[in-house]
């Protein structure tokens, strides 16, 4: 007699918020204490990445297996394309073997999230995987609240800008919107500074790193930061 053949596994994308565990959602909790198999992403094979810190109390060890994906940080798109072929063939091995899999990110999975990457590929190659993404608290959400700094109301205009952006779309991007967020902003932090000076913006700034961990830091007086080497797990609100 034929064995049955395994029913495909589902593919969750779970977003676990800032850092806080408080923050992380019911739901992500229930899916993360139950799924047999955790795709945690990092940027080097040494410990553990940012979002498995976060989920480090849920975790069964015994019964759950938690797999690292190397991502190495500084790698442009078309760098990292072997990297995400080899994600998205570990993640179908388990998948195809029947096992339900969730795809932890810092965050929220669809702002800026590893995940996205991951989904991309597998929803390309193998469509008839049943997905779920579970929204997480994003780090902008989070900064706003920490710091105090609401993000828009009413009719105001909000930008999320990354790293990736030239000097005119800075200008650009501040002069337009009433609220500019600035992901990933440890590498570009003094050439924005630069143009916040000259828009007269430096007081309507707050700097936050690692929100809502123990290691949080915020800061209203940016310039004291300028030459500093600043966490990647940062980000500036600019609101006028
Ligand atoms: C690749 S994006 C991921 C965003 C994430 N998916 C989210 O929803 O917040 C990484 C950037 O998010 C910001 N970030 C993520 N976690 C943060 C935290 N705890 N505190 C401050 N900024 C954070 C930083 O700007 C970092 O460079």
């Amino acid at each position: 007699m034929k064995a049955n053949k395994p029913t495909i596994g589902r593919l969750y994308g779970v977003g676990v918020g800032p850092g806080d565990p408080e923050l992380i959602t019911l739901k992500a909790r229930r899916i993360l204490s139950q799924v047999p198999v955790i795709f945690a992403p990092q940027k080097d094979d040494r410990g553990k990445g940012y979002a498995s810190g976060i989920i480090g109390d849920i975790i069964k060890g015994s019964e759950q297996k938690v797999i690292k994906l190397v991502f190495p940080m500084g790698k442009d798109a078309t760098e990292l394309v072997d990297f995400w072929r080899k994600a998205a063939e570990s993640i179908w091995h388990h998948l195809s073997k029947g096992l339900d899999c969730a795809f932890v990110t810092e965050g929220d999975p669809f702002l800026y999230g590893t995940f996205i990457y991951a989904f991309e590929v597998l929803k390309k190659s193998h469509p008839e995987v049943s997905i779920e993404v579970i929204p997480g608290v994003s780090s902008i959400n989070a900064t706003a609240a920490r710091a105090l700094v609401p993000l828009a109301s009413g009719s105001q205009r909000i930008a999320i800008l990354p790293a990736t952006y030239e000097d005119k779309n800075i200008r650009e991007t501040l002069e337009h919107f009433d609220t500019v967020v600035f992901l990933k902003i440890h590498s570009v932090f003094d050439k924005v500074l630069d143009i916040l000076k000259e828009l007269n913006l430096v007081d309507k700034c707050v700097y936050v790193a690692r929100c809502t961990t123990e290691d949080e830091e915020i800061i209203t007086d940016i310039t004291k930061l300028r030459g500093k080497k600043l966490d990647y797990f940062s980000l500036l609100i600019v609101r006028r």
